[in-house]
């Protein structure tokens, strides 16, 4: 060959080899766009693999015009942390220590979850088998994304980033999604992902649009309400849909602050506008519901919600209070309408739900419980229930005490999170039960302690103690038995839930204290829940739930389940670290946490 001919073929392998290497620095998923000019690519075409696929159709319904983002800038909202506390050598060692036993644990699910259940949604950490319970999309990958950023575990991030490119959206072997675990744990995850790591890695944003533009096609009703189990195979093949009758209040409620939030990164209004069509319907049904913290959405189709009569800050409706204030953030500040709903709220819940508790100490503790009512609005009956689940209250309370001025309110806040703090710290294992009963004390009466009136109101609720009401001077005896047998520490009349499912809520709030505050007491609980969960839950592959976390602690390893959700490594793992991070990481002065701990970066 001539070597004229020679020298012109390596030129061109070397041009395609620099070209290869262009494209390769330069695909989506690489380093070059900027956090604000990229327009994210739409969800690919559907790939030839013989499975059904979801397939984005016109709107049905279409909107006639966009409820439109309000202008201006951000307004002035007082900051929400304390300036970092002061520490002396020893106290920045002895924290430093902390954060790192809690990277390890982190490391150490990680690492069993990478192992035995890559891209599937969660590892089972006592058999090492893997499960899909979230649409089979990686549910724990895309949860822990931002985790492994905040952490600085920056290889094991891209490693991740990279791995999220392969979800395919586009179908799942689930007949109906779940809209509401849809859109917190993916749709968050994504979001926070891009953000907290400043923008540089624009396929998480793709990624996002392809989860938003999936669950937009929920909202194609008659009144744009969102069907939140949704049948998305029935919607491709072309067949109309509506809202449906009787809807979790938390589930369309608790979108708000993801599609506002993938509205102000893509420029496109659509987002915003579908969840504040469901604010404004909140807005209405404030005014007639019995009490504005409704469980359902009776008749999403006609906008209605008055027929309710169970209302609760656990589970079911938890998250859509906990937007009010969430969603005021993330819009700058440039709605007042969450303050208003937050306000209608909080009252309510002041006067209704929350309670102070009789405790041996009288220290003053608040839980928040569940309320009854029957027509006309008259209490029926007030439930002294606290539930793992409410705990997330007080740190709601003191986030709204902070951004709507309320100072007084932090004090509430305090005693909410205390009493979550307390629950953990008078049961056998240091961990607070999924739900149990306390006892109320009277409003504006003595909180008084004594071991008699415990002893009372365990005859009075305690199933076993079947009632007994007279005392014929075995009250104490017999009541005292039932106590024992069923490990209820003073202060406790029942425990009907004995579960702890590596939950996140009460550390939530103690870390949110922490930063408001910068009081030591918050960060020296957070160690003590720490070290009481790490014992009982560690497996040889990563951390268990737990069936009945009040055994005797020499029996607890024997009640662990082959369970571990993605919120373990999304969340309370999050939560813990940031409890021993400088205040500077996470701030709550530039970020607002989603339901599912996904940091969103709030407007400047
Ligand atoms: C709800 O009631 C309040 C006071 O009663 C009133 O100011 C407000 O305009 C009402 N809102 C709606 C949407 O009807
Ligand atoms: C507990 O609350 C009461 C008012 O309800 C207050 O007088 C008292 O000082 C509080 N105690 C502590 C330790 O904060």
């Amino acid at each position: 060959m001539p070597a004229i001919r020679r020298s012109r073929i390596a030129a061109i392998v070397i041009v395609f080899l620099l070209s290869a290497l262009w494209y390769i620095r330069h695909k989506p998923g690489a380093w070059s766009y900027q956090y604000t000019s990229y327009t994210p690519a739409l969800p690919k075409a559907p790939a030839n693999d013989g499975k059904v696929h979801w397939i984005k159709l016109p709107d049905r319904y279409p909107v006639s015009s966009y409820i439109s983002y309000p202008t201006g800038s951000p307004a002035n909202i007082p900051l929400v942390q304390a300036s970092q506390p002061r520490e002396s050598a020893a106290e920045k060692q002895e924290r430093i220590k902390r954060k790192q036993a809690v990277l390890d644990s982190f490391l150490h699910s990680w690492e069993g979850y990478k192992e035995h259940a890559w891209l599937r949604d969660e590892v089972a950490p006592i058999s090492g088998q893997s499960r899909d319970t979230f649409g089979g999309w990686a549910a724990s990958l895309v949860d822990t994304l931002d985790t492994l950023w905040i952490m600085g575990m920056k290889d094991e991030f891209e490693l991740a980033v990279h791995a999220v490119e392969a979800i395919d959206f586009s179908t799942t072997m689930e007949k109906d999604i779940n809209i509401f675990e849809t859109t917190i744990r993916y749709l968050g995850g994504f979001l926070a992902a891009y953000d907290v790591s400043g923008g540089q890695y624009p396929v998480l944003l793709a990624k996002a649009v392809e989860v938003g533009e999936l669950v937009m096609s929920c909202f194609d009703t008659p009144n744009r309400m969102p069907i939140t189990r949704w049948d998305w195979q029935r919607y491709s093949n072309g067949n109309a849909q509506e809202a449906p009758e009787g809807s979790l209040v938390s589930e369309p409620g608790s979108l708000s602050l993801e599609f506002t939030r993938l509205s102000q990164l893509t420029k496109d209004p659509k987002y915003y506008d579908a969840v504040q069509r469901i604010s404004d319907v909140f807005e209405e049904g404030q005014n007639t519901t019995k009490m504005p913290v409704s469980i359902h959405l009776s008749k999403p189709a006609s906008g209605a919600f008055s027929e309710d009569n169970f209302f609760t800050l656990g589970g079911m409706s938890d998250s859509l209070y906990e937007y009010f204030p969430k969603q005021y953030l993330i819009m700058g500040g440039l709605l007042e309408q969450p303050r208003k709903l937050y306000e209608g709220f909080i009252e309510v819940a002041k006067e209704h739900m929350f309670f102070r508790i009789y405790n041996p100490k009288d220290q003053n503790l608040t839980v928040s419980g569940d309320i009854q009512v029957i027509g006309g609005g008259n209490i029926l009956n007030r439930i002294p229930n606290g539930q793992h689940l409410t705990c997330f209250a007080g740190g709601m309370v003191g986030l709204a005490s902070k951004i709507f001025n309320r100072p007084s309110e932090l004090t509430l806040a305090d005693e909410l999170t205390s009493g979550c703090v307390w629950a953990y710290d008078n049961n056998p294992n240091g961990i607070a039960p999924e739900i149990f009963s306390v006892m109320p004390c009277p409003k504006n009466l003595d909180c008084k302690w004594s071991q008699e009136r415990w002893h009372r109101s365990l005859a009075v609720f305690h199933p076993l103690a079947g009632g007994i009401l007279e005392d014929d001077g075995s009250l104490s005896e017999r009541v005292s038995k039932i106590a024992k047998e069923n490990r209820l520490a003073p202060g406790f009349t029942q425990i009907t839930d004995r579960r702890y499912i590596l939950r996140p809520e009460a550390i939530e709030s103690v870390w949110i204290m922490w930063r408001i505050t910068g009081e030591k007491k918050w960060q020296d609980a957070a160690w003590r829940m720490f070290q009481a969960i790490e014992k009982v839950s560690r497996t040889d592959i990563a951390a268990a739930a737990i069936v009945d976390i009040t055994v005797d602690p020499k029996d607890v390893k024997g009640q662990r389940m082959d369970s571990m959700e993605s919120f373990w490594l999304a969340e309370t793992l999050k939560y813990f670290y940031l409890c021993f991070e400088d205040f500077g990481v996470v701030s709550l002065n530039d970020y607002v946490l989603n339901t599912e701990a996904h940091p969103l970066r709030r407007p400047r």
